[in-house]
């Protein structure tokens, strides 16, 4: 099977295959660069960019945090990393990755379109507004992230009646992906919630409403994986965890970490979310099951269902503290996600291997 350019709104991606966005400082400016410039979508994220550099384009830092959604979600910290990845992939299609649970989500999206997002991918929540904030920017492609074919509907049929358009693609992740789930804990272990079994009714929901291009993602690993999402109806695949073993991966703990994990080391977690998460079960995991994890006092006021840290204090944990301590290197204290693949991880490889190794007939 030859491997087919996938168009996305405007945007025409040499390879279909999306290196999903990975907070915080996963999927920063040299890795989503990198992947861009081999010709498969990097995409950036957009969560904790406050923490760019040493946090150097904050206005205001609390106990070594940036303070409130304005500085955790930094404008000028967002410019400067879609700035440096245009210096690494040129004019090459670039994605940012936006969660729909934030606080000041609408801002948080005018702000990656004025920095020169190509396409923006929203998940964990339904987007039911997302083409509210990107009125000035109709070359902006939308991507939302759903895990059922019930969620495209509400969302298509939302933007249709409202601002007369569709998403440009969709993605569908199934429960073997890195981070938050779209799923309970329960459902996903369960066979009709897994990638194989949504994401040929993704599929047929896309078609009801005209060519939207599906992406499947969550536990795709390999060529043979990318084939067979595409027999089962998918124009494309995002995958995550893979890039977490390459050299570009912005947060450079995943290069030590990922080639000695096993299997028994990744686990569903509960999250200030509101989602089940996977993750790695060390760092501040390991120091809430030893009954001494940091106290919860919430800075960054990250994620709205949090409500300023009364869910984290329920599970345990900042999330923003934890993931920005993850990225800064903090073994101890740091939270770090992964994929259900995370454990195949046997060695740091470049993007251009990965990519090449993916790509080639
Ligand atoms: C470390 C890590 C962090 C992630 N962070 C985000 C995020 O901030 N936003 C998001 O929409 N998805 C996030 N994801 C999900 C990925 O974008 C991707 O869809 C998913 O990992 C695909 O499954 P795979 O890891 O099995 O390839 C994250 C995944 C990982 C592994």
């Amino acid at each position: 099977m030859k491997l087919q350019p996938l168009k996305i709104g405007k945007h025409i991606i040499k390879y279909p295959i999306f290196q999903g966005g990975m907070g915080i400082g996963i999927s920063w400016d040299n890795l989503a660069g990198n992947v861009s410039k081999e010709g498969a979508l990097g995409i950036l994220s957009a969560v904790g960019t406050g923490y760019y550099k040493k946090m150097q384009f904050v206005e205001k830092i609390v106990n070594l945090k940036p303070f409130e959604a304005i500085n955790f979600y930094s404008k000028q910290a967002l410019i400067e990393l879609i700035k440096n990845a245009r210096k690494i992939c040129g004019n090459a299609p670039l994605g940012v990755n936006i969660l729909y649970a934030i606080n000041e989500y609408g801002r948080v999206v005018k702000d990656a379109c004025e920095a020169g997002a190509n396409i923006i991918v929203t998940g964990a929540g339904l987007p039911t507004n997302m083409p509210e904030f990107t009125k000035k920017f109709p070359e902006v492609a939308l991507v939302p992230i759903v895990s059922s074919a019930k969620a495209l509907r509400i969302i298509c049929k939302r933007w249709k009646d409202r601002y007369c358009r569709l998403p440009d693609a969709v993605v569908v992740e199934g429960p073997l992906s890195g981070g938050h789930q779209g799923f309970s804990y329960e459902d996903c272990f369960k066979p009709e919630f897994q990638l194989e079994s949504i994401l040929p009714q993704v599929v047929s929901e896309a078609q009801n409403w005209g060519d939207i291009p599906v992406i499947a993602a969550g536990g795709i690993w390999d060529r043979n994986d990318i084939e067979h999402m595409i027999s089962l109806g998918a124009s494309g695949v995002q995958m995550g965890t893979r890039f977490l073993g390459s050299s570009e991966c912005d947060a450079l703990a995943y290069r030590e970490i990922m080639p000695h994990i096993t299997k028994e080391d990744i686990v569903l977690i509960k999250s200030p979310v509101g989602y089940p998460a996977r993750a790695i079960k060390m760092g501040v995991l390991q120091r809430i099951e030893e009954g001494n994890a940091p106290k919860v006092r919430c800075v960054s006021n990250c994620v709205s269902p949090c409500q300023r840290g009364v869910e984290a204090k329920k599970v345990g944990y900042c999330i923003a503290d934890s993931l920005g301590a993850g990225h800064l290197g903090d073994k101890e204290n740091g939270l770090y996600f992964t994929g259900a693949n995370g454990y195949r991880i046997e060695k740091i490889q470049s993007v251009h291997e990965i990519i090449t190794e993916l790509v080639k007939d």
